[in-house]
């Protein structure tokens, strides 16, 4: 893609430190335009999700639309976020904060989404990497939602990883299973970047802490804070994670398959979710094009499954758009 006519994307998000890391790479890349953030409950409430969106926007000198979204699962009752992993704020708990001039735009994430899609048919990328209940409610809203949008890339679901909530459930699609089940049966043309690539890429503490070193502006100091929280739990649960000091790369990575699809490796077959009982948040993939008895699985969508990556040159990417001169004082 052509820095000159960037993809256009709305970015569907709980934020969520890994979250942060993949708006700003959002922000710092020249091919990548973020026309509007939609947030969710997931890692934080839904009201905090739409604070840190405006926070982390507005202090990096951005003046997106800012919506909020759904507040709860669909179905299943609602948990209380994981503070433990993220903070109470969302941010690794910050200390304080500088008073912003921004404001959320009064819409729903699910009506913003549908608006921006019928006003730019086929133009717009759609990257959501929180529980998918607004994609859900967008497409009861719009039906012919996935021919107007361009394209969608999640960062959800596992396919051989073992999961993270579950031994079979990752985050985004454990929080609201029946939404990903719909979502993952809609039509569109869809990637999955779940735990099979995004447990691969390990971020190292130090490179944020550099990144943060040479810009020295408060957009990169909050998301060093926010990291080095992060950092701590992941390193406290994986010990090969705490060798390196850092913590997985999640939501970035699926902006970095949108601008390198190259460092991935993909597999395409029908996925579906687990709605109940202790598989419930299981994606479940269908690899091979074999009869099988059971119902459920026919006539539905393929999905592209990203199944492994070139981790190194993902945290190169990263890194180097990170580096570069995004940020004005
Ligand atoms: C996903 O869950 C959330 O905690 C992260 O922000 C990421 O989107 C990882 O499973
Ligand atoms: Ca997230």
């Amino acid at each position: 893609m052509n820095p000159s006519n960037p993809y256009k994307v709305i970015f569907d998000t709980d934020p969520g430190v890994d979250d942060a890391m993949a708006l700003y790479y959002a922000l710092a890349h020249p091919a990548i335009d973020v026309v509007g953030i939609t947030t969710t409950f997931g890692n934080v409430t839904v009201d905090q999700a739409a604070t840190n969106a405006l926070y982390l926007s507005a202090i990096a000198g951005r003046r997106i639309p800012v919506t909020k979204g759904v507040a709860t699962p669909w179905v299943k009752p609602g948990e209380p976020p994981p503070a433990f992993i993220h903070g109470d704020d969302g941010l690794g708990n910050l200390n304080s904060r500088a008073p912003i001039d921004h404001t959320l735009d009064p819409r729903a994430s699910a009506q913003f989404i549908v608006d921006m899609a019928r006003a730019h048919p086929g133009e717009i990328t759609l990257v959501a990497v929180g529980p998918l209940g607004n994609l859900s409610l967008a497409l009861k809203i719009e039906p012919n939602l996935p021919r107007l949008l361009r394209e969608v890339i999640l960062m959800a679901g596992t396919v051989v990883e073992p999961g993270n909530v579950s031994p079979v459930a990752e985050a985004n699609v454990w929080n609201d299973p029946h939404a990903a089940d719909h979502v993952f049966g809609a039509g569109w043309k869809l990637t999955m970047v779940g735990l099979d690539v995004t447990h691969r890429v390990i971020v190292p503490l130090a490179m944020i802490k550099a990144i943060a070193d040479h810009h020295r502006h408060l957009a990169t100091d909050v998301l060093h804070h926010a990291v080095a929280f992060y950092a701590n739990f992941y390193s406290g649960i994986y010990p090969h994670v705490a060798k390196i000091h850092g913590c997985f790369g999640h939501d970035v990575l699926a902006f970095i398959y949108l601008t390198n699809p190259a460092f991935f490796t993909c597999e395409h077959g029908t996925v579906r979710v687990a709605t109940e009982g202790i598989a419930n948040g299981q994606t479940m993939m269908k690899r091979k094009d074999i009869f099988h008895p059971q119902s459920g699985w026919e006539d539905r969508p393929t999905t592209q499954v990203c199944m492994h990556v070139d981790a190194a040159a993902c945290n190169a990417t990263f890194e180097s758009v990170l580096m570069s001169d995004w940020l004005h004082h």
